[in-house]
């Protein structure tokens, strides 16, 4: 049984994101040196939190080889944000967060961190959500495919409606703190873009043991990072595992002919205003 909340129109496991978690991050005071990881989740979250603070250090790995991801770069609207003492943290500090656009607290929109927004093909999205929900006891358990696609789509999951959460950061005010980058583009290798963004200089050398480090097959090693320390009644990565495929398009190997081609429409028209290019279209 799992008790969520209904905050701010989407739903939140209230384990994970109780009352309090949530006032501590509209009362958050960002500092603008503040970096952010933005993503609807299974987006490629667990990733930019590996390659951020390797970019922000220079390629030093102490922080992805001694600190969970969740500690590395918390999530602010969670209840562990409570306990890190986020305060007293040196600058730049870094963060996580699902939050929609529209749920972001005052401080932010008067400090302007940079935020990096990734995103990815929403149907693969879905195909890794809907072996994450099955893994895990603090999710909905996801049904069968055909429910939890129409779930999807109506955005009744956790952190709610995909389109709404792409939509709302992409029509952003202050876009020049936002970089755009997608889970398909990180595929194809962005360390430098995102140093660039982050005004931090790298060399050859450091660039590309970053990207070594960052791959699906390395991190997928690193304890640190792979969610083996979550215990097994949590998530049963015997069911899936977090780092699952790491690839694009697995979407064509889950979603039957109808069901891509309903995803598709249901797209079409939630996008039809929508300008950005995206790289899987
Ligand atoms: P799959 O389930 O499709 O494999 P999040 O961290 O936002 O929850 O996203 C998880 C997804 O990102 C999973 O997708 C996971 O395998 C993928 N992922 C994590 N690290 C990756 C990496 N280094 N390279 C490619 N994909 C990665």
């Amino acid at each position: 049984y799992v008790q969520y909340m209904y905050f701010c129109c989407v739903y939140v496991p209230s384990s994970l994101h109780p009352p309090e978690s949530l006032r501590y991050y509209e009362e958050f005071a960002f500092r603008p040196d503040d970096k952010l990881i933005v993503t609807y989740p299974k987006s490629g979250t667990t990733w930019m939190q590996e390659m951020l603070p390797l970019i922000m250090s220079g390629g030093d790995p102490a922080s992805v080889e001694t600190l969970h991801n969740w500690d590395r770069v918390p999530w602010l609207e969670e209840n562990r944000a409570l306990i890190l003492n986020l305060e007293k943290r040196p600058s730049p500090r870094m963060f996580t967060t699902h939050f929609h656009y529209s749920m972001m607290p005052p401080s932010f929109f008067e400090v302007k961190p940079k935020v990096i927004y990734v995103m990815r093909n929403p149907k693969d999205v879905f195909t890794s959500a809907f072996h994450y929900f099955g893994s895990t006891s603090f999710l909905v358990k996801p049904g069968p495919q055909s429910e939890f696609l129409q779930k999807f789509l109506d955005g009744q999951v956790i952190f709610g409606s995909w389109f709404d959460h792409v939509k709302g950061w992409l029509n952003a005010k202050d876009k020049e703190s936002i970089m755009y980058i997608s889970y398909e583009e990180l595929l194809k290798d962005s360390v430098t873009r995102i140093a660039q963004f982050m005004e931090k200089s790298l060399d050859t050398e450091v660039t590309e043991k970053i990207a070594d480090r960052c791959l699906f097959k390395n991190m997928k090693k690193n304890s640190m990072s792979n969610y083996s320390a979550v215990p097994k009644e949590i998530m049963d990565q015997s069911k899936s595992e977090f780092l699952r495929k790491g690839i694009a398009g697995d979407w064509k190997n889950q979603l039957t002919e109808a069901e891509a081609e309903y995803f598709d429409a249901v797209y079409k028209d939630k996008m039809k205003d929508v300008k950005y290019k995206f790289v899987w279209d």
